[in-house]
């Protein structure tokens, strides 16, 4: 299906161009219903689509979503091979849709320790969709800030140590330039689900000034409504940069 078309006339306001989101709460959304956490990731990835659909159409231009992290290896292998699963099958379900709907994707994080099968079809997928798109998913899939930051430094230090970089030269853009994504706008709103004040190891640099907006809401009950909320709030506040309020 093709996704409604951006609506100037939208009641929202300033529209961020890049949202990024924790989405947590899958297990205990699950665990509410007595359900299996897989169940949970489930219906989860049915956010991701109703959040998709909804950013679209408010005009947001890049949408991050953090669906892995480098700590998660650590939970049990049926659960990570159930993720992974579900990304498969997310991928499959709605490679037509993203093409449709000009929808690039994108990957940052460590895709090489993914199954080969997802790998394959995720490079497939980020191939096809960045011929003709106007706006991108970005998934964070084992991804971790602190390793992200940490590879910045050794590609740095290595460019240094063959004379190709002068290291007194080093500044915050040339870190950002080594990052995972450098083309990538920072993102202006970070949303967190599921009620935890903590960021989880998700773009330590780039949230640097985004505004967070956490909702108790678990992230399997998170759907276009919530997040055109989390627009309205966002609108509301007073970005100052440090400065001063400008009246
Ligand atoms: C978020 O939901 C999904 C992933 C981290 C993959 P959780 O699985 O963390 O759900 P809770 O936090 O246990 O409720
Ligand atoms: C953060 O959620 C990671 C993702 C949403 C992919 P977690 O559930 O893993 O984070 P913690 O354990 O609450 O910090
Ligand atoms: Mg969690």
């Amino acid at each position: 299906m093709e996704f409604p078309v951006p609506n100037p006339q939208s009641s929202i306001g300033n529209v961020p161009s890049h949202v990024a989101i924790i989405m947590d709460g899958n297990g205990r959304w699950a665990k509410q219903r007595g359900l299996p956490r897989l169940k949970g990731h489930e219906e989860g990835a049915q956010s991701v689509r109703a959040v998709l659909r909804a950013a679209r159409q408010a005009g947001v231009k890049y949408l991050t979503l953090y669906a892995f992290s480098t700590e998660n290896w650590v939970r049990p292998k049926d659960e990570v091979d159930g993720l992974m699963n579900l990304l498969s099958i997310f991928m499959d379900r709605y490679a037509k849709e993203l093409l449709k709907n000009k929808i690039r994707l994108r990957v940052m994080g460590q895709p090489e320790r993914l199954p080969e099968k997802v790998q394959k079809k995720l490079v497939k997928l980020m191939d096809e969709s960045a011929r003709d798109y106007e706006y991108t998913l970005i998934i964070a899939l084992s991804y971790g800030s602190r390793i992200e930051i940490a590879e910045a430094a050794k590609a740095i230090a290595r460019k240094a140590a063959a004379g190709e970089l002068d290291p007194e030269t080093v500044n915050e853009q040339t870190v950002a330039q080594h990052l995972y994504l450098p083309d990538v706008p920072d993102p202006e709103l970070m949303i967190r689900t599921s009620g935890e004040l903590r960021l989880s190891n998700f773009l330590l640099w780039q949230l640097s000034y985004a505004e967070l907006y956490v909702t108790e809401t678990y992230w399997p009950d998170f759907k276009e409504a919530e997040f055109f909320e989390a627009l309205k709030a966002f609108n509301k506040r007073g970005r100052r940069y440090g400065g001063v309020e400008n009246t």
